[in-house]
């Protein structure tokens, strides 16, 4: 129907309605309590619709939308796997949503109690020895972790390490996060032919100047450090720390712990491996496990337990201090709450096992048909690229062709060592099914890029937009329906 295509402004038809408020009701508010800055000098251009039109506007736009709970989601890096309801359910309980942080420790014992044993059971699922669920995103929790190496280093009069280090895999927050705490060098470690920490150039890279290493394990390639206990041992011979980004995590849960490969630190990611859902922005939560020996450095408060009542203490003598406002996002924590204690300890290492048996039978299957940058078996994930001069088809063509069918693309470009890098990570929620479907769709692409390759620069099809200029979208975006008309 025609009528389906206009927007919501094109649809808009003066006079029409949705709801009506009586004019007494609106001649009663008084204007003057508003301060004039605050008062529009027009009527608001809104569009002017029926209820009618305006739930079909919201439906079919939900329905335009790429979602973990519709689409297959392989995107790599970033854990897109199914999150059962019932942990949005329970995060929504009133007793949860009405809880307020400025509550007396006295009313707030239950969600104290939650919280302390959540970090009691994080702690002990990836070996450290405290834990503190601050920080509002990974990037935060990378953040808050290098503040403590900062402070670590103050304390003990070992002010010259100045510099930390990323292999060259590393996730683009690492290096933010080192310039954002004050570090000011930060040096990249090489990848060897096995795509594992060059052990040589770490010894290299390897001084007295060096604060921390920062180590994703797996790596952002898929594949596990395998010689991790020798580079802790490099980096501790060199006084420096070993800092854990654990956003991988979901490669590992119940059957290795970072904190027993000589990390001294790291972050976890609830919303990917815990199952708390993410993406557009939404909350977050990257919670950083220490050892004993850090643990005077935590942000404040943290939450102590004395004899079974629960409570906030803030006067920890070298806190980093606060990292945000109150503890956490506390609904993020709820969801990954539930989802780990409705799996416990063993479910949630069949989660792991699940999760590297996917990506593995994907990567089986499809580095037959796409090259593979290191030939060896993935954990969780995986990285493959195009055929050089594919008839002029590029990665960012195939993730657009994944669109037509209805899948979301993987990540594209990243890690940056690989040349035209495509980075799927199916997750344990995805069935035999749906793999085998996706490997059916990636085999008829690479038909496509062969034999007729406008098809696949030209996708997608079947979306309201094609191709988006996705810079000028991120530098210059217009979201407004009124700068559109007058562009
Ligand atoms: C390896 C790695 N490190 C760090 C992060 C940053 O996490 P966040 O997006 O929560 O800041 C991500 C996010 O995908 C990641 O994949």
């Amino acid at each position: 129907m025609k009528n389906d295509s206009l927007t919501i402004f094109e649809k808009s038809r003066e006079g029409r309605s949705s709801f009506s408020i009586s004019k007494s009701k609106i001649d009663n508010i008084e204007l003057s309590n508003i301060p004039a800055k605050y008062l529009r000098d027009q009527k608001a251009r809104l569009p002017e619709v029926s209820e009618r039109d305006l739930v079909s506007h919201y439906v079919k736009l939900s329905n335009k939308n790429m979602h973990v709970d519709a689409n297959f989601y392989p995107l790599g890096s970033c854990t897109m796997k199914y999150n059962p309801k019932i942990n949005e359910d329970i995060a929504a309980c009133e007793s949860f949503k009405k809880m307020h942080p400025l509550q007396s420790d006295d009313d707030l014992q239950g969600i104290l109690k939650l919280i302390y044993e959540f970090e009691e059971f994080l702690c002990d699922l990836i070996g450290f020895d405290v834990m503190t669920l601050h920080p509002a995103a990974g990037a935060h929790g990378e953040m808050t972790a290098l503040m403590m190496a900062k402070k670590y280093f103050e304390s003990k009069g070992d002010e010259g390490r100045h510099i930390i280090l990323v292999p060259d895999s590393s996730h683009g927050t690492n290096p933010s996060s080192a310039f954002m705490c004050g570090f000011d060098k930060v040096v990249t470690v090489k990848s060897d032919e096995n795509g594992e920490i060059d052990i040589n150039d770490l010894k290299e890279k390897c001084s007295k100047e060096v604060a921390c290493l920062m180590v994703t394990n797996p790596n952002t390639l898929g594949i596990f450090e395998t010689r991790i206990t020798d580079i802790a041992k490099i980096v501790h011979d060199n006084g420096a720390l070993l800092y854990g980004d654990g956003a991988n995590m979901n490669a590992l849960m119940g059957i290795t712990r970072p904190g027993d490969m000589g990390f001294d630190f790291m972050h976890l990611n609830l919303h990917k491996t815990f199952s708390a859902p993410h993406g557009g922005g939404g909350p977050g939560s990257g919670p950083v496990g220490v050892k004993e020996f850090l643990k005077q450095f935590l942000p404040k408060p943290v939450i102590v337990k004395n004899k079974n009542r629960f409570s906030f203490k803030d006067d920890q003598c070298n806190t980093i201090g606060a990292v945000r406002a109150f503890y956490g996002n506390l609904s993020v924590i709820v969801k990954a709450f539930c989802y780990i204690k409705s799996l416990g300890k063993k479910e949630l290492k069949r989660s792991s096992m699940m999760a590297v048996l996917n990506a593995r039978y994907l990567y089986a299957k499809l580095k037959n048909i796409f090259p593979v940058p290191y030939d060896k078996p993935c954990l969780h994930e995986f990285v493959m690229s195009i055929k050089p001069n594919d008839n002029g088809v590029h990665t960012v063509d195939l993730a657009k062709a994944l669109i037509d069918f209805g899948i979301h693309p993987p990540t594209v470009y990243f890690p940056l060592i690989v040349r035209e890098a495509i980075m799927i990570e199916p997750t344990e929620t995805e069935s035999i099914e749906t793999l085998d479907d996706f490997i059916s769709i990636m085999e008829s692409i690479a038909q496509d890029i062969e034999k007729d390759p406008k098809k696949i620069k030209d996708a997608p099809k079947t979306t309201p937009v094609m191709r988006l200029d996705e810079v000028g979208a991120a530098r210059k975006p217009i979201v407004n329906w009124f700068d559109i008309e007058t562009e």
